[in-house]
C-alpha cells in the first residue's frame, strides 16, 4: 500500500467506498478514521496513536492481533492450494480437516459442518436448512422461524429478517413466515416488576403464547443469540434459555443458537449455549472461528437434523462458491488450535471473566451507570440519568455517543448502543491489560458525567 497522508486516505475513501450501517453523507463530511496496523490487542492509526481494541475488531479478532501461526497456516495454504470448492463431489485437506476439529470441540450432538463465508451466510443456510428438514419428514407447513426483537443475525436478506432491528426491517422488509417475540432484557422490560429469574421465566413464556397463536405444527424453529451481542451485550436471566430449551422441546420446535459472537470461547465455554444450559439442533458460527483473520462462516448441524437429511437422501439445493475455502479453513485450524494449545476457554472461564466481572461490578458504583453485566469477556454498563431511580436519558440526547466520542478521543474502542456501553476484548489479555482498560472506561465515564452535568442533563 502506498503511504498517503491521514486526509488524503479520507478523501480517497469519501470518494469511492460506501461503509456499511453508516450515514454515508455524514461519514463523507466527517472524514473516517484509517486503522493502519495493529499487534496484540492495540491498533495503530493513520496518525500513529495507539488505540485498545476492546471489541476485538468486530467481536472477532478473540486470539489478538499478530498470531503468527495463523499467518503461516495462512502462507502455506495459498502457496499450496489457495482454492478449491467442495461442489461437485470434491474436497479439500483443509476442509476435512477442519469438519473433523470442529465436531471435536462442539458439544456432542454436532457431527456435521455446512460451511459458509459469514455469519449472515450461515442464518441464511439456517433458513433453507430447516424448512428442508420439516419437508423431508413431510411437515412441509412446519415453516415459522421466531426470533427476537432486538436480536441480530446478519445483514442478508435472511439475516436482517431474523434479526429483530427496527431500522433493517424498515429498509429492507421482513421475510415470510418469520416473526419476533420480545427479548429477555430485564432492564428495559423487567425492572419495574420483577426479580431478574422470574423475567427470565416470563421471557421464555412469550415463546410458548406465540407457539400456541400461530399453531406448534407452523412453527419450525426458534433462533437466538445466548447473549444478545449487537444488541447491547444483553445477558438473558439464567432462568430463560433452560425454558426456551422445554418449551421448544415440548411442542417439538428445532432450537437454533447463533454463536457468531458467543462461540469459541468468548463466554468461558467453546460456546454459549454450553454456559447457559441448553442444547441446540443448530448452531450458526462465524467470526471467532477464525479470530476474524479471513472470513469464514457455517453451520453446526446437530444429529436430529443431519440423520434426517443424510438417511433421506436428495440433493439439498444450497451452497456457496468458498463454502470449505481451504485458505479459510487452515486458518480456523491454526486459530482452533492455539485456543486450545493457550487453554484460552479455560482462562475466560476461570481467570479473566470473573476478572472483568469484578472490575464491572466495581464500575457498576459510578454514578452515570444504572446497571451493568458481563459474561465471559463481554461487558455492558447502562448509563442512566438518575441512579437511583435507574431513570434513563432522553435517547435524543445521545449521552452513550458522547461517551465513545471519549473513548475513541483516549485511544479505547468501546461500542455504544443506545446507551449502553459494550465491549468485547480480545481473550489474550493479560489481567494488566484488563486494568488499562477499566481504568480508561472510568476516565471516559467521569469526562461523560461532567459533560451530562455542564450540558444539565441530570
Ligand atoms: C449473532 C450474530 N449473527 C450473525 C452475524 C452476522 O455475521 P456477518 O457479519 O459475518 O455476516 C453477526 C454479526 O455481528 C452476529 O453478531
Amino acid at each position: 500500500m502506498r503511504q498517503r497522508t491521514t486526509s488524503e486516505w479520507q478523501a480517497a475513501d469519501a470518494a469511492h467506498h460506501l461503509h456499511p450501517f453508516t450515514d454515508f453523507k455524514a461519514l463523507a463530511a466527517k472524514g473516517t478514521r484509517v486503522i493502519t496496523s495493529a499487534d496484540n490487542i492495540y491498533l495503530r492509526d493513520s496518525e500513529g496513536h495507539k488505540i485498545l481494541d476492546g471489541m476485538s475488531g468486530l467481536w472477532c479478532v478473540n486470539v489478538g492481533y499478530g498470531q503468527q501461526a495463523l499467518i503461516d497456516a495462512a502462507t502455506a495454504q495459498l502457496k499450496q492450494l489457495p482454492f478449491y470448492n467442495s461442489f461437485f463431489q470434491t474436497t479439500t485437506p483443509a476442509a476435512i480437516e477442519l469438519a473433523e476439529l470442529l465436531a471435536e470441540v462442539t458439544p456432542p450432538q454436532f457431527r456435521h459442518v455446512f460451511f459458509a463465508g459469514s455469519g449472515s451466510e450461515g442464518n441464511d443456510t439456517i433458513v433453507r436448512m430447516v424448512r428442508r428438514y420439516w419437508d423431508v419428514l413431510g411437515q412441509p407447513q412446519r415453516k415459522v422461524i421466531i426470533s427476537r426483537n432486538n436480536a441480530y443475525h446478519g445483514s442478508t436478506m435472511a439475516g436482517g429478517s431474523l434479526g429483530g432491528m427496527s431500522g433493517m426491517h424498515a429498509q429492507g422488509g421482513v421475510m415470510p413466515d418469520i416473526v419476533h417475540i420480545e427479548q429477555p432484557f430485564w432492564f428495559e422490560h423487567g425492572r419495574a416488576s420483577a426479580s431478574v429469574d422470574e423475567f427470565g421465566l416470563k421471557a421464555a413464556s412469550w415463546l410458548e403464547a406465540k407457539i400456541v397463536e400461530i399453531g406448534a405444527d407452523k412453527v419450525a424453529a426458534f433462533i437466538g443469540e445466548p447473549v444478545q451481542g449487537a444488541g447491547g451485550v444483553i445477558v438473558p436471566p439464567a432462568s430463560y434459555w433452560p425454558e426456551i430449551q422445554r418449551i421448544c422441546d415440548k411442542h417439538g420446535v428445532l432450537v437454533v443458537s447463533d454463536e457468531v459472537i458467543t462461540g469459541f470461547g468468548r463466554t468461558g465455554q467453546w460456546f454459549g449455549c454450553e454456559t447457559f444450559g441448553f442444547k441446540p439442533d443448530l448452531m450458526t458460527f462465524a467470526k471467532g472461528v477464525t479470530s476474524g483473520y479471513i472470513p469464514l462462516g457455517g453451520v453446526m448441524v446437530g444429529d436430529r437434523v443431519a440423520n434426517v437429511l443424510i438417511e433421506q437422501g436428495g440433493e439439498f439445493n444450497h451452497g456457496y462458491t468458498y463454502s470449505g475455502h481451504p485458505v479459510a479453513c487452515a486458518v480456523a485450524i491454526a486459530n482452533i488450535r492455539l485456543i486450545q494449545r493457550e487453554k484460552l476457554v479455560d482462562r475466560v472461564r476461570e481467570e479473566l471473566g470473573p476478572y472483568l466481572a469484578t472490575c464491572f461490578a466495581e464500575l457498576a458504583e459510578h454514578p452515570l451507570i444504572g446497571e451493568a453485566q458481563t459474561c465471559g469477556m463481554m461487558g455492558a454498563l447502562q448509563l442512566v440519568k438518575n441512579k437511583a431511580t435507574r431513570a434513563v436519558f432522553d435517547s435524543s440526547l445521545e449521552v452513550g455517543m458522547v461517551c465513545r466520542g471519549h473513548c475513541f478521543g483516549n485511544g479505547l474502542i468501546m461500542r455504544a448502543v443506545g446507551d449502553r456501553m459494550i465491549v468485547a476484548p480480545p481473550l489474550v489479555m493479560t489481567i494488566a491489560q484488563v486494568d488499562e482498560m477499566v481504568g480508561l472506561i472510568r476516565k471516559c465515564l467521569d469526562l461523560t458525567l461532567a459533560d451530562v452535568k455542564q450540558r444539565g442533563w441530570d
